[in-house]
């Protein structure tokens, strides 16, 4: 991090943003100018090491070569036409994700929201003949801020003070399959899980969980829903996490989910939300049942399409999976019981959660102040997610840097005499 005494240029954005925005966001006191591949610079010309990649985002880091050239491609030939219409990127795009997927539809919205917010719409017309409108989510959950996606999500805190929530979703404890087949009754119509749960914390289910989901939902009729606007686009390693979960479990092959939403890396950076219904039941949202102005358009499915052909093609889920793995094993190998404040390690490829000893916000704070971004969930986990395209050197960096903010709190605990918490 190249250091300069000058604030001045943050301050005045600081306060314009005091002024002029709702005040929704617990924001760090940081202001982006400019980004290139792993790295992004403040307007004080400050550099960080980016692994908070927006929010598992920027599959491909900053100022990609591959986006631009979409970017620049389709605003020179069609931006937007509206869904009265057909375009040749829609067309390919919802190919593409039925290809690595499995037989089905897409229906394409703007962000993680509104990709679940498809899902509840086709879980009640699923329901309807019968009565049936309930969804069953899990506890830790999070779906998104829309009032149904609100009402979904398994944390109270993100609940409270809007009340009253949309009915019908109940939430049960998660990875508990006695507890998940006892909470079905004649009105649930579907089951909505993350197989990783992100802003959760970062905990992963497993196969055999998700494969114990299906057959409660084989067994009562019910839809299953996974929610990867997270884990998707090649995060955990493959293009979706319950594909990298499901590996060498028994019925591995042929295991299918019957709603898929996804959102933030599809495009990795540009705005854009779909949502996958396994065959036949894509076609329950006939016309006029649901729609989106912009959902869709030419500009967002071109550039979709290029980021994850591109993504394909140059292997990087492999890639985030290996390097992922040797990013986790050399942060648990800090772990210590009592010595600084990391205390385990969770999560798949490019999708990693510290549990730390202190309040997550003061140690991504910190790690500001040391040049290096990461994102924390909840209150005692930060998050790394890099590039899918990180390099080895990016990933030596990190752990420095982790290695040395790790010890001087080690130091600090010494020094001051405290030692692990009771
Ligand atoms: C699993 C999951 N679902 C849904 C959402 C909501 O996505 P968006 O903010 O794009 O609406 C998020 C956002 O963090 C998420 O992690």
């Amino acid at each position: 991090m190249t250091t300069s005494r000058s604030n001045q240029a943050t301050e005045e954005i600081l306060e314009r943003y005091r002024r002029y925005l709702v005040p929704s966001y617990a924001r760090f006191p940081v202001a982006f100018a400019r980004g290139k591949g792993s790295y992004i610079w403040d307007v004080e010309g400050r550099r960080y090491l980016d692994f908070c990649g927006g929010i598992a985002v920027n599959g491909l880091g900053h100022a990609s070569p591959v986006l631009a050239k979409a970017l620049e491609e389709a605003a020179a030939r069609l931006v937007h036409c509206s869904n009265l219409y057909y375009h040749r990127a829609g067309a390919e795009l919802a190919e593409i994700l039925v290809h690595w997927i499995g037989p089905g539809k897409v229906f394409f919205s703007n962000s993680g929201a509104e990709a679940n917010e498809c899902l509840f719409k086709l879980a009640r017309r699923f329901g309807e003949a019968r009565g049936a409108f309930e969804i069953l989510t899990v506890e830790g959950s999070f779906h998104g801020r829309t009032l149904a996606a609100m009402a979904a999500t398994g944390q109270e805190k993100v609940r409270r003070g809007f009340g009253p929530a949309v009915p019908g979703f109940r939430h049960v404890p998660f990875l508990d399959l006695a507890e998940m087949e006892r909470s079905v009754g004649p009105a649930t119509a579907a089951i909505l899980v993350e197989p990783i749960q992100g802003e959760g914390g970062v905990r992963a289910a497993t196969g055999a969980y998700l494969r114990g989901l299906r057959r409660i939902c084989d067994r009562h009729g019910l839809l299953l829903f996974f929610d990867e606007v997270q884990t998707g686009a090649f995060r955990s390693g493959r293009f979706l996490a319950f594909q990298r979960l499901m590996e060498g479990c028994e019925e591995e092959a042929g295991f299918l989910p019957d709603g898929v939403a996804m959102a933030k890396g599809l495009a990795a950076g540009f705005p854009i939300g779909a949502t996958w219904i396994r065959d036949p039941y894509g076609d329950l949202l006939g016309p006029g049942s649901h729609a989106s102005t912009f959902g869709g358009s030419p500009l967002a499915c071109t550039v979709a399409a290029a980021v994850l052909r591109y993504m394909e093609a140059e292997g990087l889920g492999q890639e985030i999976r290996e390097k992922g793995e040797r990013l986790s094993r050399e942060v648990q190998a800090m772990a210590s019981p009592d010595h600084g404040w990391i205390e385990s390690v969770s999560g798949l490829g490019g999708l990693l959660g510290v549990r730390v000893r202190r309040s997550a916000r003061a140690v991504a704070e910190d790690l500001l102040a040391r040049g290096f971004l990461v994102a924390p969930a909840g209150d005692r986990v930060i998050r790394l997610l890099p590039p899918l395209n990180v390099s080895s050197e990016e990933i030596s960096e990190a752990i420095a840097i982790l290695r040395a903010a790790n010890e001087a709190e080690a130091q600090r605990g010494e020094n001051e005499g405290y030692g692990p918490p009771a």
